[in-house]
């Protein structure tokens, strides 16, 4: 092993379901100096990321930060600042990530109640409000887009159930955000976090998260400053103290506020790739960005079908961003990937738990949400998928990929 060996990964074109291959304007971005923490550049750089993402969360919310971590960070943030112990938490699964939410939440000490659904489908708003009636939670945890399954859960009708039944409603939309629609307040969320390493098209280690007024009044009614910058005219609050000093919303909220009180210290160029990620973005336009990854899903899909190859689940729920395919018996699935990789330097995925050795997961996300990334990648496997034995019409996924990726237009 030589220590010193000078940095040098390889090209990579990062087709999983993330991270993936990051803007380069983002990479450039992050290559800046450092400024302090206090320099009024720097705040105001802080202030214009809040600014930015509430338009990416589509939200008027003033509490809108980045939490510093990869995506489950912003997770942890919300569930440990938002949850006492003994709460009552609902936690719909229908991939790796209900579960994930669920774990957190009762590491943050709630009376978790989880309802699972097959992977590959979605949970329908008559099951929420049962499980509402029946559990009567102080929140519901609900993934947006589970990339273990592929599956974009509905969320449009949660919120309303959530309000009419006093609930505050929770989003993880990691995997899903600026890939397919997401509306905070339209659709009434109390509290939303993300991560970079999607759609967004950064890399990992900054989660963007946005709080209602409701659940910014319920973590102030936790707020305890540490020892050490507490003065006088810190009031503590009455309900008990948030369990974890990193992941505590008060104190990150105090140091994104006015009062910019010393918390952590911020992550400068995980601020500067999550800015100009979000400007990237806004810049393109959402909608913009939304129909560029559907049209690169979409043709994806028409090639991976000409290559004869069955698609996993509910697709009329699938993300735009990231498909599930059922590897053929006659392939060794993670021989495939291994060859994409080490001969095309393209990376797929492969899938967790019940899914795992059974379907590949193939992203078009971000920057890597294009036409040619998508044919490069067709070209690959159909390549390995002969080699195999496969009997494949040659030349047909490029063919079906262009036409479907034309209508588009
Ligand atoms: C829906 C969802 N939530 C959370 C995560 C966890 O993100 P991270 O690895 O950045 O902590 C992921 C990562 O794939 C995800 O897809």
């Amino acid at each position: 092993m030589d220590l010193f060996e000078r940095l040098s990964p390889p090209p990579r074109i990062l087709m999983g379901p993330g991270p993936i291959t990051v803007y380069p304007r983002v990479l450039q971005a992050m290559g800046n100096q450092l400024i302090g923490q206090y320099d009024p550049v720097m705040t105001g750089y802080m202030n214009q990321t809040m600014a930015l993402y509430r338009e990416i969360f589509k939200t008027n919310n003033d509490a809108t930060v980045l939490v510093d971590g990869t995506a489950r960070a912003g997770i942890e943030a919300v569930l440990v600042s938002l949850i006492e112990p003994g709460d009552k938490v609902l936690v719909p699964v229908f991939g790796r990530f209900g579960h994930l939410l669920a774990e957190i939440s009762e590491r943050a000490g709630a009376d978790v109640v989880t309802f699972e659904v097959e992977w590959g489908t979605v949970v329908t708003d008559a099951m929420l409000e049962k499980q509402i009636i029946r559990h009567k939670p102080k929140l519901l945890a609900l993934v947006q887009g589970d990339t273990s399954t592929t599956m974009l859960q509905p969320l449009e009708g949660a919120g309303e159930l959530c309000k009419k039944h006093g609930v505050l409603f929770y989003s993880d939309a990691t995997a899903s955000i600026v890939g397919n629609s997401f509306e905070t307040d339209k659709w009434q969320l109390d509290a939303v976090s993300v991560g970079l390493q999607k759609c967004l098209g950064g890399p990992s280690g900054s989660a963007p998260v946005t709080l209602s007024e409701q659940a910014v009044e319920r973590i102030r009614q936790r707020k305890h400053v540490e020892a050490g910058i507490r003065t006088d005219s810190h009031q503590a609050g009455q309900r008990s103290r948030i369990r974890s000093n990193y992941f505590d919303l008060g104190m990150i909220l105090d140091y994104w506020g006015e009062e910019r009180l010393n918390h952590h210290t911020e992550a400068t160029s995980m601020l500067f790739a999550a800015r100009e990620c979000a400007q990237l973005n806004l810049q393109e336009g959402l909608d913009n960005v939304i129909d560029r990854h559907k049209r690169a899903g979409d043709a994806l899909a028409a090639g991976l079908r000409a290559l004869g190859l069955s698609l996993f689940g509910d697709l009329s729920h699938k993300m735009n961003n990231v498909v599930g395919v059922v590897i053929p018996s006659y392939v060794d699935g993670e021989a495939v990937r291994q060859a994409m990789l080490t001969q095309f330097n393209i990376e797929i995925g492969t899938s967790f738990g019940p899914l795992h050795g059974k379907i590949w997961r193939i992203g078009t996300m971000g920057y890597n949400a294009r036409l040619d990334t998508v044919l490069l990648t067709l070209v690959a496997l159909e390549a390995l998928l002969v080699q195999s034995g496969g009997s494949i019409k040659q030349g047909a996924a490029y063919q079906a990929a262009v036409e479907r990726y034309d209508v588009g237009e």
